[in-house]
This record gives structure tokens, C-alpha cells and sequence, in this order.
């Protein structure tokens, strides 16, 4: 790395050829200077810390004798050694977190090494993402005069876009908003984030689906609720054990997450008029449902809503990348100056120039096409796991038609069997989900297999293999 500009604490011991020798030793033993690193010329050094030059020299002669340093002529003064990891031992420290944060963060997948038969859920397919495409969006944006790029925007964000969303959701999903009523967000994680700050004080009660998705519980943890997991059926969250005082319920209504059904029309109603009865709001995170196999969708809980109590939540980590950070919601306009000011206290807005990418991405029409194009090939592999599935008696199919991943229930089994053979399948190359991880109260043996990041000609092998153990267990 080049270092033009290194920062040296000096002691206050002997003179400065000494100082600075000293200086530089700690910085290369604790791992600040790495092998290869070049140092700074002599003169800027010691125009830095207001020493001679001849003093940095002599400091820099001693080290390269000692072996630490390395003058290559014309060319500069290097760091020996070759690279090895550094590992810095933090002090010890007695500040601590609140409680509610004394969890581990939750691994993302990215983080693991694809295996070679990827069922894991919650991964769209990269390789279908338009990259040229995007990159002369972006490259258009980021560019001298193209905007206001040393300003600060809009917490809601820019209009293009928040016209584009109410345009896309009104269409593809009856969702009737204008750009007012949308803010985009860095995700949907943080559509709940800023929902729960502006809603919930400590001690509300948050109604969750158990099973459900991980990061929303833990998020409304976080925020001081009471979080309770409500269970569901095939029918989808059993309105009738909601907790009477529940301030929010958190759904997923068109593709339960993890067990893939939608929530009936009917249960939709009942949740409605259950929100309107006790006074609660209602968020609708509908994650993944633009990829849609069979039959019309339902309604969202939005567009029933007569009263404005939902929030509905989406997102574009499934259509285009989750690295992309950009999702949104519709927001009852009681709730949007607060929406906004949380926004703005929390990370100002989303980045522009991909705010601005993405509004010209869908206003050419590009969203839309590569939304047909992926719902064809994931339907593809949905088709190919259901299939897998239903050839298998051991399990039992969650029927569903949309979204990136299936679950099936092990028939007799318990989550124990469940859990020794996701953990086993790996040296297979396999690797499906437990629904058991995304269980809080309830027990539900079954598994989840993701087909955004499995190419369909490998499914087949995948599912076979998966038999296969599933068979040994
Ligand atoms: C239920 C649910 N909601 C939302 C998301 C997307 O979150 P984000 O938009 O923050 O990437 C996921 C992703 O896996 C999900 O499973």
C-alpha cells in the first residue's frame, strides 16, 4: 500500500532519530505497517512530524539494517517480511451493549462458501442480474453535472424513483400509492427498522408469524418490544392467538417465509378487522412474490385496507441483488414525516446515484423484463423441487406458487432428525435449510430449499443426493 500520509506516535524518549525509530518499529510489529507497505519519502515524513530529514533517514537506515526495511533504489523504502495475516489484540474493555444486542450477528450466506448443490434460502440467481446494463446506469450518474452529487438528498428519496416504485407497485401489485406515500429504503430490513423506531416504545407487543423470518423478531427485540410468535397454519397467521395488545403485526402474506403458503383471502379480512378492533397496524412484507408460478395472486393486505393501518414493505434484493441495498415502503401518510425524519437521523437517505440507476432501470422497462425472464427460470427450478419433493414419502409439500424457495415438512421425524441431517448433508455438497432455525415457540420438523443460487441442471443431482441421505437417516 501507498502511504502518503502515515500517522506516528512518538514517544517522549530520547532524541528524535531515536523517537522516530521507535515509532515506526511499533507500527510494523503491531501490524499497522505491512510488509510491502512503502513509506512515505524521507522530506514528507519529516515535514509531517517537524523533524530533519536527516533524522527520518538515520531512523530508516537503522530499521533497514535491522531488517525491518528495505530500500529499493528510484523507487522507495518497503516493509520486509512476507505478508502474513495480523491479528491486533484488542484491549480489554469494560463498556458493554445493552442486553438486546448480546447476540451474535445472524451469518449471511455470502459469507459462507457456495457448496456445489446450493439450496439455501433467500438468494436470488447473480447470474441473471444485467450487469451492463446497470453499469451504464450508474457510470451515467456518476459523473461531473449529472446531479447534485456533493449534496445531501431527499430521507425520502428522489422523486424519479419514488414514482417509479408507486407506478411498478400499483401495477404489478394493485398497490395503490402515489410517490408521496413511498420511501426508499436500504432494504426492507430497514423499512421495519424505521417503522418500529417511529412506532413502538419499550415494552410493546409485536406480533410476529412463528415460524418467521429471523431478522424482523430480532429486530423489534432490538427496538425494546415485546416480540411473540404467533403460529400459523395453511391458512396463514391464526389471527385467533394474536396477542390482544399487540401494537404491530409483522406478516409476509404472499409467500409465509419460511414455509412458502400465502394467507388466505379470508384470513387476510380477519387480520384487518382484528388491527381495526384493537388498534394496531399491520406490516406486509412482501419479499419475493414478483416471481409468481400459477394462479393470480391475492390481494395484498394493503389494497383490502379501507382504514390505513398496513405498511407495506418491499424490496429489490430478490429481483435484482441484496448487495444493491434498496428496497422501500408505502406508508398511511400519518406515519410519512415521521418516516422521513427517522430516515434522516438514521443514514440520511440511500445512496443517489443508484437511487437515480434504478429509477431510469425501471422507467426503460428493464425491471419488468428481467422480472419476466427470472420468473421463468426460477419457475423452472420450482417446478423440479416440487417435483423432487413430492417423489419423496417421507416429506409433506407447504404448497405454494411464487418466491424463491419451497419447504417441506418431514412427515414423522422430529427437529432433532431434522437438524443431524442438514448438518451431515454438507459433505454430500449439499445444503438445504432447517425450519426449525426460524422456529421460536413452535416445533416444526421440515426443510427449506432455497433454488435461487442452484442452477437448474444441478437439481436434480441435488435433490438425489438429498434423497439419498434423507433415506440413510
Ligand atoms: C421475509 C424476508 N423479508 C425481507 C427480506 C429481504 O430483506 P432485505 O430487503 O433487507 O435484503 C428477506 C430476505 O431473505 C426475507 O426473507
Amino acid at each position: 500500500m501507498e502511504l502518503a500520509d502515515l500517522h506516528l506516535t512518538l514517544d517522549r524518549r530520547g532524541d528524535f532519530t531515536a523517537r522516530v525509530y521507535r515509532g515506526l518499529l511499533a507500527a510494523i510489529q503491531d501490524g499497522r505497517l505491512r510488509p510491502g507497505d512503502r513509506l512515505p519519502p524521507s522530506r514528507a515524513l519529516a515535514q509531517s512530524l517537524a523533524v530533519s530529514r536527516g533524522t527520518v533517514l538515520t531512523a530508516y537506515e537503522r530499521l533497514t539494517a535491522e531488517g525491518f526495511l528495505r530500500g529499493r533504489t528510484g523507487d522507495g523504502t518497503f516493509v520486509t517480511g512476507s505478508p502474513a495475516p495480523v491479528r491486533r489484540r484488542p484491549p480489554r474493555s469494560a463498556i458493554r451493549p445493552r442486553a438486546e444486542w448480546a447476540a451474535e450477528p445472524r451469518r449471511t450466506n455470502g459469507e459462507r462458501a457456495a457448496p456445489s448443490y446450493d439450496f439455501r434460502v433467500g438468494m436470488p440467481d447473480a447470474t441473471l442480474f444485467p450487469y451492463d446494463v446497470w453499469r451504464r446506469l450508474v457510470s451515467r450518474e456518476l459523473r461531473l453535472g449529472s446531479g447534485d452529487l456533493a449534496t445531501y438528498g431527499d430521507p425520502a428519496g428522489r422523486l424519479d424513483l419514488r414514482s417509479a416504485i408507486a407506478r411498478y407497485v400499483g401495477i404489478a401489485r394493485s398497490v395503490r400509492a402515489d410517490e408521496d406515500d413511498v420511501l426508499v429504503t436500504s432494504g426492507a430490513q430497514q423499512a421495519l427498522d424505521l417503522v418500529g423506531r417511529v412506532m413502538l416504545r419499550p415494552g410493546d407487543i409485536v406480533a410476529v408469524e412463528d415460524p418467521g423470518y429471523p431478522l424482523a423478531r430480532a429486530l423489534f427485540a432490538s427496538l425494546g418490544a415485546r416480540v411473540v410468535g404467533v403460529p400459523v397454519d395453511e391458512s396463514g397467521l391464526v389471527v385467533d392467538a394474536l396477542p390482544t395488545r399487540a401494537r404491530l403485526v409483522y406478516v409476509t402474506p404472499s409467500h409465509q417465509f419460511p414455509l412458502g403458503m400465502a394467507m388466505s383471502l379470508a384470513r387476510r379480512r380477519e387480520l384487518l378487522a382484528w388491527a381495526g378492533h384493537r388498534d394496531a397496524a399491520v406490516i406486509e412484507d412482501d419479499y419475493d412474490s414478483e416471481f409468481r408460478f400459477s394462479q393470480r395472486p391475492l390481494e395484498p393486505l394493503h389494497s383490502l385496507d379501507t382504514t390505513g393501518r398496513v405498511i407495506y414493505v418491499g424490496t429489490f434484493s430478490k429481483t435484482l441483488l441484496p448487495s444493491l441495498r434498496l428496497g422501500f415502503l408505502v406508508a398511511p401518510p400519518t406515519l410519512r414525516s415521521a418516516l422521513q425524519a427517522a430516515r434522516q437521523l438514521s443514514d440520511g437517505h440511500s445512496p443517489t446515484a443508484s437511487q437515480a440507476a434504478l429509477a431510469r432501470f425501471m422507467a426503460e422497462g428493464q425491471l419488468a423484463r428481467h422480472i419476466r425472464k427470472a420468473s421463468r427460470i426460477y419457475g423452472e427450478r420450482h417446478a423440479l423441487v416440487v417435483d423432487a419433493i413430492e417423489r419423496m414419502d417421507d416429506l409433506e409439500l407447504v404448497p405454494s406458487t411464487a418466491g424463491l424457495h419451497v419447504c417441506a415438512r418431514l412427515r414423522s421425524g422430529d427437529l432433532g432428525s431434522v437438524r443431524a441431517l442438514v448438518t451431515t448433508l454438507p459433505r454430500q455438497g449439499v445444503v438445504v435449510d432447517d425450519v426449525g432455525q426460524f422456529c421460536v415457540g413452535s416445533a416444526q420438523a421440515g426443510f427449506v430449499f432455497g433454488y435461487g443460487g442452484i442452477p437448474t441442471g444441478r437439481i436434480a443431482e441435488g435433490m438425489s443426493r438429498f434423497r439419498q441421505a434423507l433415506m440413510r437417516a
